[in-house]
């Protein structure tokens, strides 16, 4: 008779899988000096940097540091500065004013980065726009809606082992009498950036959902929203990385949402989904509107992702984008890098590598390519805030 051992088999699969997955984030780990403790590093920046960030000069900085407006900076013991924190950073933007946050009265800015399509980038640009804009010194919320859990994965979580069920959106979702998300609301190591974490559990909410949502409790499809107002007066930014389905977390992430931004691949695949995307989003608007959960989207940028301009066919394409989506698409656009991969293999961002792991080049560019794309997306929901409408147009950027 034949010997089936399915479920072993799978089991041990699973368990040797998950060793590599942990080699692979010791990778990214580090151990603090005098620690035992193993965490992610937390970027530092040079004095340079540092007043750019800031928006003051460096003799501004050191000025303070000298009459005790600021603590000193911590030194190597030949007395050299080893770099400040972004904690640090922060803590001087609150100093001298210069924080970059929302007045009260301004929108709170809630992202979708969303396409039905998978492995378009979604997750990869999630990450580097929160880490981003956390450096620049706004409040942001990371929230992983994709129990695959890429996110929390690319801020340095096991999605399985490091998180549960009640780390995630999943006891919200399905209790109606929760009524604050900030449970699951956690601090990372780059200061300024919160992340609500995902894991496989979470799929039980779209199969939930949908059941409840079929017995007419389409209400449910608010949760997402309910639970981010909820949290709203701490953040700046809401960022949301979605499945790469039509479900009913998708659904509950556009209704959420009042910003869409789309990364495509300029690939005629890629392009080919993402118009059957837009038409099933088209579909929903109506249905969601029918059932008075009308998605109000601020602004909605198609962004290309992945781009490999070497190949004429990806070039063509790109203008293609360019001519039918106007200024519906940013200019900014982002570049299939080898840094990417780098750094996702090692479970963090690209701005988390001390050093190249390709060439110095490739790094750099790659930086300039992600920094030019958030910064654009940046300005996109700074004019939807009042308060810095009018400083952008006073730094004549519009
Ligand atoms: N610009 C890029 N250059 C190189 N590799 C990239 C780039 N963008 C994404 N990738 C890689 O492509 C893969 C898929 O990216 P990502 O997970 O961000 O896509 P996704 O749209 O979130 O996928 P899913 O639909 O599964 O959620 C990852 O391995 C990522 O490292
Ligand atoms: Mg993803």
């Amino acid at each position: 008779m034949e010997d089936f051992q399915t479920a072993s088999t799978v089991e041990a699969l699973y368990n040797r899988s998950i060793d590599v997955v942990l080699k692979l984030r010791a990778r990214g780990d580090v151990t603090e000096e005098g620690s035992e403790e193993v965490s992610r590093r937390s970027p530092r920046f040079s004095i340079t940097r540092t007043a750019e960030l800031v928006g003051r000069t460096g003799a501004a900085i050191r000025d303070a540091e000298k009459d005790g407006r600021l603590p000193n900076v911590a030194r190597t013991q030949s007395g050299r500065r080893i770099g400040y924190t972004l904690a640090e950073v922060n803590a001087m933007r609150a100093v001298f004013g210069t924080q970059p946050w929302r007045a009260p009265s301004d929108p709170l800015s809630i992202i979708a980065v969303q396409n039905f399509k998978g492995g378009v980038g979604k997750s990869t640009v999630s990450v580097h726009l929160a880490q981003y804009l956390a450096t620049q010194g706004y409040r942001v919320c990371l929230i992983d809606c994709d129990s695959q859990g890429s996110s929390t994965m690319m801020m340095g979580y096991v999605p399985d082992l490091d998180i549960s069920e009640e780390d995630t959106l999943y006891p919200f979702i399905r209790n109606t009498e929760m009524t604050s998300l900030s449970y699951a609301v956690r601090e990372t190591h780059w200061d300024g950036l919160w992340l609500i974490p995902a894991n496989l559990r979470l799929y039980s909410a779209e199969y939930e959902l949908a059941a409840q949502i079929a017995r007419s409790d389409h209400m449910l499809l608010n949760r997402l929203s309910q639970g981010i107002a909820s949290i709203a007066e701490h953040f700046d930014v809401i960022i949301l990385d979605p499945p790469p389905a039509l479900g009913t977390i998708s659904l509950s992430v556009m209704r959420a949402a009042n910003a869409l931004l789309i990364p495509v691949p300029p690939t005629v695949v890629d392009f080919t989904s993402t118009t059957s995307f837009l038409a099933m989003l088209y579909e929903s608007i109506g249905v969601l509107e029918e059932r008075d959960l009308p998605i109000n989207l601020r602004w909605i940028r198609f962004l290309a992702t992945r781009a490999d301009e070497q190949k004429s066919m990806q070039r063509e394409l790109l203008q293609i984008m360019r001519n039918l989506f106007g200024e519906n698409m940013l200019r900014a656009v982002l570049r299939d890098s080898a840094e990417i991969d780098n750094a996702s293999a090692r479970m963090m961002s690209v701005y988390e590598l001390e050093q190249p792991v390709t060439s110095r080049e490739t790094y750099q560019r790659c930086l300039t390519y992600l920094n030019a794309v958030n910064a654009e997306i940046e300005t996109q929901f700074r004019l939807t805030w009042p308060s810095h409408a009018e400083r952008l147009r006073a730094e004549g950027v519009l």
